[in-house]
C-alpha cells in the first residue's frame, strides 16, 4: 500500500525502543504493542501529532482517543479521580481497563484528543514494552487501535502493516498481544456511579448503559469490518464460507479447539484477518458462549457482522 512514509519496523531489544522514543518526541506516529491490541501512538500534547493519528486512520474527528500513561501521577494531572475511580485504577492498573473521567482543562492536551467532550479516557497499559516506552518518552501518549477506521483491530505488527503501511512512521514489534481484545471502558461519574461503555477483558459488574446512546462514539454498530459478509452462530459450513471455529465446531481457523474463552479472545482478530485475506467470499463464526470475556467477543463479532453504512 502506498503512502507518504516508509514505515520502519523496530525491535524493542535492538535499539528500536530508543528510535521509537525519538520519533514520538518529534511528533511522529508509532504503532505500539499493548496487552490488548496494537495502538497508534502520538504525543497527546501536540495538535499536529494528534491530527496525524486521525489522518492516518481516516478516523472521524468526533471520535475521541484514549490517553495512555506510565504512572498514577501522570493520570492525576490529566483527570479528576473520584474515590470510586481511584479504587478501580488501584485494582486494575496497569491493565486492560480504560477510565472515562472528568478531564482537567489545564492539562495541556491537544483539543482533538477529547473531541470536544468534558471527559477524558485514560489507561495505564501492562505490556512491558509499552511501559518502557511511556517512561522513556516521558509524556502521555494518545493511541487508538492501529487500524484504518472501522476495520479489524491489530494484534500483530503484520496486522498493523496490512492497513497502515506507508501511512505511519514506524511499528514497534512487541510480539502478539496477549489479551487480544480492546480494554474494558468504564465511565465514572462525579456522583460515583459507574457505567460500562465497552465490554472487554475485565468483566465488571456495573450495569451497561441504557438505550443506544453513543457515548463511546467509536462504539458504532458497524466496526471491525473484514470487508465481506459475516454470519454468526454458525454450526454448519457452507462451501463459500471461511469458517471460524470454537470448541467442537472446527474451521479454517479455530478460536480455541478446547473451548477456552481467553484463548478465543486472543485469537479473534487473527482469525478475522485471515478470513478477510482468504479467497472465500463469506465468513461464518461458531457460537461463542455469552459469559466472562465471551460477552466482549460477541460484542466485537456483532459489530463485525453489521454491514457498514
Ligand atoms: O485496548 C484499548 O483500549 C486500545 C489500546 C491501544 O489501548 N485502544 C483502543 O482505542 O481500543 P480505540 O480508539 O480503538 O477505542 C477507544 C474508544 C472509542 O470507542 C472512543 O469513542 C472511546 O474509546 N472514547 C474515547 N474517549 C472517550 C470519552 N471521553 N468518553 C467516552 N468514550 C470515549
Ligand atoms: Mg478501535
Amino acid at each position: 500500500m502506498g503512502g507518504k512514509y516508509v514505515t520502519e519496523t523496530l525491535r524493542a531489544e535492538a535499539g528500536g525502543l530508543a528510535r521509537a522514543v525519538a520519533i514520538l518526541r518529534e511528533g511522529g506516529l508509532v504503532a505500539v504493542p499493548t496487552e490488548t491490541v496494537y495502538g497508534l501512538a502520538a504525543r497527546a500534547d501536540s495538535d499536529a501529532a494528534v491530527a496525524g493519528i486521525y489522518e492516518a486512520k481516516g478516523r472521524p474527528s468526533f471520535n475521541p482517543l484514549i490517553v495512555h500513561v506510565a504512572s498514577f501521577e501522570q493520570a492525576h494531572a490529566l483527570a479528576e479521580f473520584t474515590p470510586e475511580a481511584e479504587r478501580l485504577a488501584e485494582e486494575h492498573w496497569p491493565g486492560p481497563l480504560t477510565l472515562v473521567l472528568p478531564r482537567r482543562h489545564d492539562a495541556g492536551l491537544a483539543a482533538a484528543v477529547t473531541a470536544g467532550l468534558d471527559t477524558l479516557a485514560l489507561r495505564m497499559p501492562a505490556h512491558p514494552v509499552m511501559q518502557r516506552l511511556l517512561k522513556e518518552v516521558g509524556l502521555p501518549l494518545a493511541a487508538p487501535s492501529a487500524n484504518r477506521s472501522g476495520f479489524i483491530s491489530p494484534t500483530t505488527p503484520a496486522h498493523v502493516l496490512a492497513s497502515l503501511d506507508g501511512r505511519i512512521h514506524a511499528v514497534l514489534d512487541g510480539g502478539e498481544c496477549e489479551r487480544g481484545l480492546e480494554s474494558t471502558i468504564v465511565a465514572v461519574r462525579a456522583d460515583g456511579s459507574v457505567e460500562v461503555l465497552r465490554p472487554g477483558p475485565i468483566p465488571l459488574e456495573a450495569k451497561a448503559g441504557e438505550g443506544e446512546r453513543i457515548e463511546a462514539p467509536g462504539q458504532l454498530a458497524s466496526h471491525y469490518a473484514p470487508g465481506k459478509p459475516v454470519r454468526l452462530n454458525a454450526t454448519q459450513v457452507a462451501p463459500d464460507d471461511f469458517m471460524i471455529g470454537f470448541g467442537a465446531v472446527g474451521g479454517d481457523c479455530t478460536l480455541s479447539a478446547s473451548g477456552d474463552l481467553a484463548e478465543a479472545a486472543a485469537r479473534l482478530y487473527a482469525c478475522l484477518h485471515e478470513g478477510a485475506r482468504s479467497d472465500k467470499p463469506r465468513i461464518a463464526v461458531a457460537p461463542i458462549p455469552e459469559r466472562g470475556i465471551g460477552v466482549a467477543i460477541n460484542d466485537r463479532l456483532r459489530r463485525a457482522a453489521t454491514p457498514p453504512g
